[in-house]
């Protein structure tokens, strides 16, 4: 087959629509039969079709030569988002994808129009010594926003192939009908598809009003929240058809918010932003770790916990880890109080977010945490009422574990859970599976989200991370979701730490 791509020198391409908000690197897809670069280049051959030369033959991609890509980013103004009470700036504006910009060299074949029974231009003399297709060599630019179902071609510039960029072989990466020829829609077709589609929606949406037992104030908030789910549908499917892992992706009870409200009320932008407390390196076991290890199986994990509307993530992934350490050191598991920090710890920001390495400290300070059942959660901040006489668990230090993922299984298999940030990128409608989201939609520095890691194994072929979260057993695998384990997916190996129990 031609799918071989080959890489030519490094090109100096200049910078696209997206660009002047911001861009990601420019990286080579891998591999040419990455999807989403042939539906780029599909999109490419499309739209210079319907303007090419109408006296050539219909053209087909022949091989995409070389596919990179670049995510690009819009601004999000966090002055409007719970996240304001960051000391040294009250306001900062953090980025989030807003599209991909693939550049493709391709091949294109154009049929000999003498081929073409009923072509117009039929040349009598050139078409007694019929030759080889023409080949074109193309550069395409193509601006895609997934989720929006929208594509631009930005650029194109085509001219004879040289004989290095020739497809040996006519064979082609589509197939045999031409691409200018395709039949237009017959419109009541498509009006009755679009019917069903509808009415699909509308069930959809009532069976998630019914499943998480939503209801909103009127019916033009009903209908705004219709439209917000549609957009979503569209965005998991996008979500899906990326993802290298076996998730599947879908409507959760997040669903009807937008991508802002979703990130304002649930994540924690600060992880990205803060640097984090420096603490000791954890000592990592010299033994490989065995092929798996589930800290469920030993008692050692709480009951999956619901932090609600409020950014306090970082508080569940601490508690979470201090659970586990006062289990393996004292024998004991106790829920511990995430309010407590919610409402005590001065170093980070209760709802607005926080950092683990700064909870630590906190709690060193406080004297320890209270237990659930004493400092019970609330989802808001209060004032602090916490009393030393109840507390039930102390640390004594935190350690930073390696940013290795086979040395972050060596600590967990031996030590404990640990606590873990990550970008939330694929988990606001993540059902079940495991996710491995594509690499340029899940940026690891854009970090917004802390979890406890609470082992790893393999699926099928698929190794995994499990990972406890903490939006209520109603979501993902009763709580919990499952990261592909291999490839820093998500940026999950970045803020990896745990806290000591003497
Ligand atoms: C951010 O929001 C603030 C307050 O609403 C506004 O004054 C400011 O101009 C905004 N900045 C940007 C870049 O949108
Ligand atoms: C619409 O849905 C019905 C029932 O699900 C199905 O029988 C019909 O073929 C669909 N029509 C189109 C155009 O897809
Ligand atoms: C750990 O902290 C506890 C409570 O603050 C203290 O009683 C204990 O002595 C400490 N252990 C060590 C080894 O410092």
């Amino acid at each position: 087959m031609l799918l071989l791509m080959i890489l030519l020198p490094g090109l100096l391409l200049p910078a696209g629509p997206g660009a002047a908000l911001g861009a990601g690197a420019l990286r080579d897809l891998e591999d040419a039969r990455d999807p989403a670069a042939l539906e780029a280049a599909r999109f490419a051959l499309e739209s210079y079709s319907r303007e090419a030369d109408e006296r050539r033959g219909p053209a087909r991609l022949g091989a995409i030569r070389r596919a990179q890509a670049q995510g690009s980013y819009h601004p999000v103004n966090l002055t409007v988002l719970p996240c304001r009470t960051w000391k040294e700036k009250n306001r900062y504006i953090f980025r989030v994808v807003n599209g991909i910009k693939y550049y493709l060299d391709v091949t294109l074949l154009l049929t000999s129009p003498c081929s073409q029974d009923g072509f117009a231009n039929q040349d009598a003399a050139v078409c007694e010594n019929p030759v080889e297709p023409e080949q074109l060599a193309c550069h395409f630019e193509v601006w895609s926003q997934p989720w929006m179902n929208r594509k631009r071609l930005v650029k194109q510039e085509c001219r004879p192939a040289e004989p290095s960029e020739k497809v040996q072989s006519a064979a082609s990466l589509e197939p045999e009908e031409p691409t200018r020829a395709k039949a237009p829609e017959e419109p009541l077709r498509s009006e009755a598809l679009s019917q069903n589609a509808s009415i699909q929606l509308i069930s959809l949406f009532n069976d998630f009003l019914t499943t998480y037992k939503k209801s909103y104030e009127d019916e033009r908030e009903t209908k705004r929240r219709l439209q917000i789910f549609a957009e979503n549908l569209e965005k998991a499917r996008t979500i899906q058809e990326l993802d290298q892992g076996t998730a599947e992706y879908g409507v959760t009870k997040f669903s009807d918010l937008t991508e802002d409200e979703f990130r304002s009320l649930y994540l924690n932008p600060l992880l990205a932003k803060l640097p984090a407390r420096p603490m000791k390196p954890a000592a990592i076991p010299s033994d490989p770790p065995p092929a798996e290890w589930d800290w469920r199986e030993h008692g050692a994990i709480t009951g999956v916990k619901d932090q609600g509307m409020c950014g306090s993530c970082w508080a569940f992934s601490v508690t979470g880890n201090v659970e586990g350490q006062w289990f393996l050191r004292r024998g004991t598991l106790v829920s511990l109080s995430e309010q407590e920090l919610v409402d005590c710890d001065g170093l980070d920001h209760a709802c607005g977010g926080g950092l683990p390495s700064n909870a630590y400290e906190a709690i060193e300070q406080l004297g320890g945490l209270e237990t659930e059942g004493d400092y019970s959660y609330e989802g808001h901040k209060q004032s602090c009422s916490f009393s030393t006489s109840k507390v039930a668990v102390y640390i004594n230090s935190s350690v930073e574990i390696s940013r290795d993922e086979t040395e972050i299984a060596a600590w967990l298999a031996k030590n404990g859970p640990i606590s873990i940030a990550l970008n939330a990128f694929a988990m606001q409608f993540y059902r079940k599976g495991v996710s491995h989201p594509f690499r340029l939609l899940c940026n690891p520095w854009m970090i917004d989200h802390a979890v406890l890691l609470v082992g790893y194994g393999t699926r099928g072929r698929t190794p995994f991370w499990a990972i406890k979260n903490s939006w209520g057993k109603n979501w993902g695998e009763q709580g919990y979701y499952y990261l592909y384990r291999g490839s820093r997916a998500c940026g999950m190996n970045t803020m990896c730490s745990s806290a000591v129990v003497d």
